[in-house]
């Protein structure tokens, strides 16, 4: 039986023809056409004006960070519940980032905590540079309160979005929020472009910035003339070419995860020790991944077992992103809580939710994990 991938690529065909006219338009430097409307496509489905794509999404929080003047002795609050690439991008420009605490009801940034963070700083006289909120999973973070409590605080927003493309939140897509907010199109995403990503704002003007960042810089010269560093981090136009074809199939995706989660729930919630990843009121997930939480004594085996048995059918299956504060790299970062991150992690579980799943493999997956279960 075939290998079941966690969040494979799901290519349709139309990224064939998008590639192929790219070619036989002899474009497939960096820029060029296909880059500048999938700029504008993504942008038109976001709802925001203004976008620059990318090498990655690590590169856009990058930018991010550098468009927002975050240096050495500047501290940069972020969950502490995401993948690396948010807290790296903070370090690379030599600021340290403070990790807050998820909050159960999301698992996403806690608003009370960050609050409180804020002014526990600012009665010491201290703002952070930036604040990173990040869309986990493909649930947007609950922006009706972070926003507010970063307007009162007076510190820019980012918006990690790179797992939520498509989710939404008070009616508004996921990257519409904050000064800036970043998408990835890596290979694991909802659309892909292999490997890629983008930086978004309503405020052109950072954009623009961006772009002259992300081409290493260079001043309007006719020779090679650069002010400050710069780096080398714009898509390639052959890769632009794919990822339109895949936003042109964006609501399907969603609906194919959609419909793997509500599988996974009709399947698996009836077992004891199964709960699954909390779904917020004020918006829609895009269903990037489904998780569940594995509690050992009630289901008889723990996250881990479970795991296992998964792999030995050939099923990719994998624990919730290990929060940052209990990163070796990380160790001597301050964080505020972090309890509810370190439970979540150890019993989270992400299953496969591929946008090409059949209920065969669903099956495989459901049944494998009900043969785990020991006390039902
Ligand atoms: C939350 C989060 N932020 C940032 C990134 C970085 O994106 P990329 O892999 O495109 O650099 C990823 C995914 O890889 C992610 O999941």
């Amino acid at each position: 039986m075939p290998r079941i991938y966690l969040s494979p690529p799901h290519l349709s065909g139309e990224e064939e023809t998008l590639v192929t006219e790219a070619f036989r338009s002899n474009w497939i430097a960096p820029l060029g056409p296909m880059v500048d409307a999938f700029e504008r496509e993504v942008c038109a489905r976001v709802g925001v004006g203004h976008g620059t794509a990318l090498s990655s999404g690590t590169a856009a929080l990058h930018l991010a960070m550098l468009l927002l003047d975050i240096g050495p002795d500047r501290e940069v609050l972020c969950p502490t519940l995401t993948f690396s690439a948010t807290a790296n991008a903070v370090a690379y420009t030599g600021a340290r980032p403070v990790f807050i605490d998820c909050d159960q009801r999301t698992w996403n940034l806690d608003p009370d905590l960050l609050e409180e963070e804020l002014r526990g700083l600012a009665r010491t006289g201290r703002r952070p540079g930036a604040v990173i909120a990040v869309d986990l999973y493909g649930q947007c973070a609950d922006y009706g309160r972070i926003e507010e409590i970063c307007r009162v605080a007076d510190v820019p927003l980012v918006e990690d979005s790179a797992e939520a493309l498509g989710a939404t939140c008070g009616g508004k897509q996921a990257g519409a929020f904050g000064r800036m907010a970043i998408f990835s199109f890596n290979g694991n995403k909802i659309i892909t472009t292999s490997g890629g990503g983008m930086l978004v704002s309503s405020d052109g003007e950072l954009i623009r910035k961006a772009r002259v960042l992300a081409t290493q810089a260079r001043d309007p010269a006719p020779h090679y003339q650069h002010s400050r560093i710069g780096y080398n981090y714009r898509l390639s136009n052959i890769l632009a070419a794919i990822g339109r074809g895949q936003l042109r199939r964006l609501d399907e995706k969603i609906e194919a995860r959609r419909r793997n989660h509500e599988y996974y729930r009709a399947a698996l919630s009836g077992l004891p020790g199964i709960e699954f990843m909390p779904i917020a009121p004020y918006g829609t997930p895009n269903y990037w991944l489904t998780v569940v939480l594995v509690a050992p004594e009630a289901f008889g085996a723990d996250r881990e077992a479970v795991r296992a048995a998964l792999e030995a059918e050939d099923i990719e299956a994998r624990p919730i992103w290990k929060p940052m504060h209990l990163q070796p790299v990380f160790g001597g970062c301050r964080v505020r809580g972090g309890t509810v991150s370190a439970g979540l992690f150890e019993r989270g579980l992400c299953l496969p939710s591929g946008s090409q799943m059949t209920y065969d493999d669903l099956d495989r997956v459901a049944g494998t994990i009900k043969s785990c279960c020991r006390t039902a």
